[in-house]
């Protein structure tokens, strides 16, 4: 599928299984997502503008590449998605942060939108949105038509477990988007958890139940 790639890195790999684990508890939970996510972020940040700048070394004068344009917009899906954003950040740290809040209801599994908030002129930002989980894909549909509404036009998705129905659900939706995946699992439960998945990632996180 044209504009989607899997990690296939033997770190991210072996790190996405210890996240795995049910014995994982949150303090290793919380450190594992932002190690993968700094390490999909470096796979994801490869085509970054760059420009040749005029710079002094101790030697001579000389024309070398720097990151161009406006700073880097790194937006979480909350909750879970604020997990990933400092191993971004690790690469970028003069990116500007935005927020979409949104949560999905147990019945229905639609996404509902409680906050949107996002860095200006986002039109002319790479915007690179978070969110662990990659589920029905309802959740990162909802997220990437708020950023297109308010402008957003150069956006990357990172997640890290998708199920192959959320793939194609949110490249159908958005097939200009670059969509990163750690790992594709085998698929949807009938309470649209991913299988063998992680179970809830933004409880993991916080250590909420
Ligand atoms: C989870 C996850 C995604 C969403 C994925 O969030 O972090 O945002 O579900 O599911 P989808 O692809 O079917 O939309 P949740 O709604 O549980 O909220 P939380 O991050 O606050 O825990
Ligand atoms: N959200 C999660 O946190 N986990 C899933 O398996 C699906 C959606």
């Amino acid at each position: 599928m044209e504009n989607v790639t899997y990690i296939d890195h033997p770190l991210v790999q072996h790190k996405i299984s210890m996240l795995r684990k049910k014995t994982t508890g949150t303090n290793e939970f919380r450190t594992l997502v932002e190690e993968i996510a700094t390490l999909m972020g470096y796979e994801a940040l490869r085509d970054l503008p760059l420009e040749d700048v005029e710079v002094e070394t101790p030697i001579e004068t000389c024309m070398t590449p720097m990151l161009a344009g406006k700073k880097l917009a790194i937006v979480p899906i909350l909750r879970a998605g604020l997990g990933m954003v400092n191993g971004v950040l690790s690469l970028v740290p003069s990116a500007k942060i935005g927020h979409i809040g949104l949560y999905r209801d147990e019945e229905t599994h639609e996404p509902h939108e409680y906050f949107c908030k996002l860095p200006n002129p986002i039109e002319q930002r790479t915007i690179v949105v978070t969110d662990p989980m990659l589920a029905t894909g309802g959740s990162a549909v909802a997220a990437i038509d708020f950023i297109k509404q308010h402008g957003g036009k150069h956006i990357k998705f990172m997640c890290i477990i998708a199920a192959p129905e959320g793939v194609k659900r949110l490249h159908e939706a958005h097939p200009d988007v670059q969509i990163y995946v750690g790992h594709l699992d085998r698929e949807l439960n009938e309470n649209a958890y991913i299988c063998p998945g992680l179970g809830d990632a933004g409880d993991r996180i916080f250590g909420t139940k």
